[in-house]
């Protein structure tokens, strides 16, 4: 029986993985502010991670086998979980994102290369090492400020870019390149700050399935534009893209805390449709024919429209043994649940 520690873990497959690790007879604990109970058989917790003085209070002299923290998103709140933590755990394990391969949000020059002299948008699906958190882009000296209310390009990049400054804190601490206190002037790769900290960061696809559950409204974006008749923006030429279902990425980080690896690792089902193939299954499940509307090149399409390559590999996930369904199993019953729950 494990110890595991979950923070987050109230909604979509945080909470499935919180059953998850109960049933499998596990001594499993959520910490959040408390806004819903956690399922019966599971301890909770109450802090905000913010706050670094009420998480020490909350976890008293508790310590753990594994953590799964659900809910980082910025290099201080790695920072403070990196020194709460680095007594208190035998491994950690971070929900991260494919985001943090996104050339759109990354720094012109600095996205990832699959090899020498291929360009910065790479065509094949990009592996954990695409992205080089020792060499990073160093961009800003302080926080970034807050995008504003409905500027959704500048929530995607202060998106990805608190999760790759998140990772870098993890692996290298707060003094180390991208850290709230690190040294951001210099292009020199660096050394890890600090202890060594078990360190896992699972870039996640875009996670779709459950119907209602999908809070983020992106699959019923093209239910509902399809099964009206109104076309979907799209992109010339769309790449690829990479998804999982909400169950399997529940089962990926059930697994993975069951595991001793560590470093990042891709999470993401086999196939990478682009948004064509996504508004056919759709339209195909709804008996509709889908209409597209091509946007300018450099404009902003639907959720699942890309017009740059960043769909991963999920070989080191694969290899270390984890099997993973492939999307066009799943999605056709994705789209049958969204469409009942937006019907
Ligand atoms: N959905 C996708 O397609 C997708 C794709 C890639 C990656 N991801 C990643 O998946 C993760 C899943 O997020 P989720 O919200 O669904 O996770 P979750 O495990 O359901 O946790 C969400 C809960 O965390 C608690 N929380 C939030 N801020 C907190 C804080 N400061 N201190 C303590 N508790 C806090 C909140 O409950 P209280 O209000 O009670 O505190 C909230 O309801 C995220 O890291 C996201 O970046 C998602």
């Amino acid at each position: 029986m494990k110890r595991i520690l979950v923070i987050g873990g109230s909604r979509y497959f945080g909470k499935s993985l919180v059953t998850r690790l109960r049933d499998a007879g596990d001594d499993v604990m959520v910490l959040n502010r408390g806004s819903s109970a956690p399922p019966p058989g599971v301890g909770r917790l109450l802090a905000d991670r913010d706050d670094e003085a009420g998480l020490r209070t909350a976890l008293g002299r508790r310590d753990f086998d594994v953590v799964v923290d659900q809910v980082c998103y910025t290099p201080l709140q790695a920072a403070v979980a990196r020194r709460v933590f680095a007594d208190r755990t035998g491994r950690y394990v971070m929900t991260s994102t494919m985001e943090v391969y996104d050339p759109a949000t990354l720094p012109a020059g600095s996205g990832p290369r699959s090899a020498p002299g291929l360009p910065a948008a790479p065509v094949v699906p990009v592996v954990e090492g695409d992205l080089d958190l020792t060499r990073p882009p160093l961009r800003y000296r302080q926080e970034p400020a807050a995008p504003a209310p409905g500027d959704t390009r500048a929530q995607a990049r202060a998106y990805a870019e608190g999760k790759r400054r998140a990772e870098a804190v993890f692996l290298h601490g707060p003094h180390g390149p991208l850290g709230p206190t690190g040294p951001h002037e210099s292009n020199e790769p660096l050394e890890p700050t600090g202890p060594p900290f078990p360190f896992v960061s699972v870039r996640t696809a875009h996670v779709l399935g459950g119907g209602r559950a999908e809070f983020t409204g992106r699959l019923a974006h093209y239910v509902r534009r399809i099964a009206a008749g109104i076309p979907v923006d799209v992109h010339a030429a769309p790449y690829g893209t990479s998804f999982i279902h909400h169950l399997e990425m529940a089962d990926f980080l059930d697994w993975t805390a069951r595991q001793t690896f560590t470093g990042p690792v891709n999470a993401a089902s086999h196939g990478a449709p682009d948004v064509l193939d996504l508004c056919a299954t759709v339209a195909e499940r709804l008996g509709r024919r889908p209409h597209h509307r091509v946007v300018e090149a450099g404009a902003d399409a639907s959720p699942f429209s890309f017009d740059r390559a960043y769909a991963m590999d999920n070989g080191r996930a694969t290899a270390l043994g984890f099997a993973f369904g492939r999307v066009a199993d799943w999605l056709p019953g994705a789209v049958t649940e969204t469409a009942r729950a937006t019907g």
